[in-house]
């Protein structure tokens, strides 16, 4: 094309053009690999290999508008957090799912294969190619939609909530009347984050008027915990959470700005779904809570704990959900049937922020006199003063015990009304 120009005015204007775009070109380059000199030794690229897998396991959050604090959708936005995310991935924190592979079944475990893992290592530290520069990649934008589709009842928090420029993070509780005029059966509940970006957990739970039972008022019965990216979970097999007549439900969230909104103000109204089940009989689901004694001093030598809880009728489990555990510990449980035999249940590093329910892939069946087995090891002395606060930082207190939560229901009884 460019010979095709006649005229010497034209061709040096043509080549001078040609020049400047050269040079801009070349800086572009320069900047875009930081590292220009590093060698591209991936056989991988970004448009071919790593964005389909930042695609399917990324994009939930790492997407404009969502949760996490920056896209890694385009080639553009993904490079500059090359070594960032090797480090993530390596210390297996992304994508946030915490549970150990080995140990226990759990429904749609969230880690990484070990090829979606070469993939995307090779690619970060093999110089991050991009692969052809006129290959158009899809876009990919934010999907906020129910998980389940449209919900029976869908109650939108009471008022919008305001996150002053000033806050980084809080946590907010909310009341909302269902207005329900008998118990229902609820198969699922979710969460439908009104500003995802600030929506970074929410636990639904019935509330109970202390009235309303005789020995005392029961513990609250949580109905979902929700972390973004989590799709919500159907009760299956004729269970079911018993919501009462009128119920109230409480909504406890935990709003955090990551950097890219720090000091801008925020707003929020969420909406919490509610879907009954089809069934008028079904068997209630309710929380079995597994509590520790005291925990060890943040001074003390043996830094592990174990404790026992034991089970006095033919049950089964289908979730457990840590309540109130300290970040950065490793958690151990596991049932031990009457038998003697161990059947393990979960492994967890605990992180703040991404507790969540975990759903064993099949219930677990646990006759009267099995014992349930949680061992704790609360490994890094510095985060253990952090965590347990020390007479260095006396405000810096955590749990003084630790509180997990067993989700069961009776084994082999016949369903009943709400
Ligand atoms: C469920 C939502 C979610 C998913 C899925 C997720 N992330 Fe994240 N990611 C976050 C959030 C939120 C943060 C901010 C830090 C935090 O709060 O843990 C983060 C932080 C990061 C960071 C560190 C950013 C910084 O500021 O240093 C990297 C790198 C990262 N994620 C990579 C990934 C990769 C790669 C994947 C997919 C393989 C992934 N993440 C999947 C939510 C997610």
């Amino acid at each position: 094309m460019i010979a095709r120009l006649k005229g010497s005015r034209h061709n040096r204007y043509v080549s001078r053009i040609v020049f400047c775009v050269l040079v801009v070109a070349g800086a572009l380059l320069a900047t875009r690999h930081g590292q220009a000199h590093k060698a591209v030794t991936s056989k991988y690229t970004y448009n071919d290999d790593v964005f389909p897998i930042l695609r399917d396991r990324c994009s939930r959050c790492h997407v404009q508008g969502g949760v996490a604090p920056m896209s890694l959708m385009t080639y553009d936005e993904a490079f500059p957090w090359g070594e960032s995310i090797r480090a993530e991935l390596i210390a297996a924190h992304m994508p946030p799912w915490n549970a150990d592979g080995g140990f226990g079944e759990l429904k749609h475990a969230h880690a990484l294969s070990p090829n979606e893992l070469d993939v995307i290592l090779t690619w970060v530290t093999g110089g991050n190619p991009r692969g052809s520069l006129d290959q158009k990649l899809p876009a990919v934008t934010l999907v906020n939609d129910w998980t389940m589709g449209k919900p029976d009842l869908a109650l939108p928090l009471p008022s919008e909530y305001a996150m002053p420029a000033d806050s980084m993070e809080e946590t907010k509780e909310f009341t909302i009347a269902t207005g329900t005029t008998e118990a229902r059966w609820v198969r699922a509940v979710d969460l439908l984050p009104g500003t995802p970006a600030i929506v970074r957990s929410a636990v639904i739970f019935v509330k109970t008027a202390g009235a309303s039972t005789a020995g005392g008022p029961a513990p609250e019965q949580v109905l979902a915990r929700w972390v973004p990216g989590l799709d919500a979970e159907p009760l299956e097999g004729g269970a079911a959470y018993r919501l009462p007549a009128g119920a109230e439900l409480g909504v406890r969230i935990h709003y955090r700005k990551t950097w890219s909104y720090e000091s801008k103000p925020m707003a929020d109204r969420s909406t919490v779904g509610v879907y009954f089940a089809q069934a008028s009989a079904a068997q209630e689901v309710y929380a079995l809570p597994l509590t520790s004694p005291a925990l060890p001093a943040a001074d003390a030598t043996n830094k592990s704990i174990t404790f026992t809880q034991a089970i006095d009728s033919d049950l089964q489990a289908i979730a457990l959900s840590p309540e109130q555990v300290p970040a950065n510990i490793t958690l151990q449980v596991q049932a031990v049937l009457p038998n003697g035999t161990r059947a393990p249940m979960i492994r967890l590093n605990t992180r703040a922020d991404w507790a969540r329910r975990y759903w064993f892939e099949h219930p677990m069946a646990l006759p009267r006199g099995s014992k349930i087995e949680v061992t704790a090891n609360l490994v890094d002395p510095d985060l253990m003063s952090a965590a347990f606060g020390s007479p260095a930082a006396p405000k810096a207190t955590g749990p003084s015990t630790l509180r997990l939560a067993l989700d069961v229901l009776p084994a082999g009884a016949k369903p009943v009304a709400p």
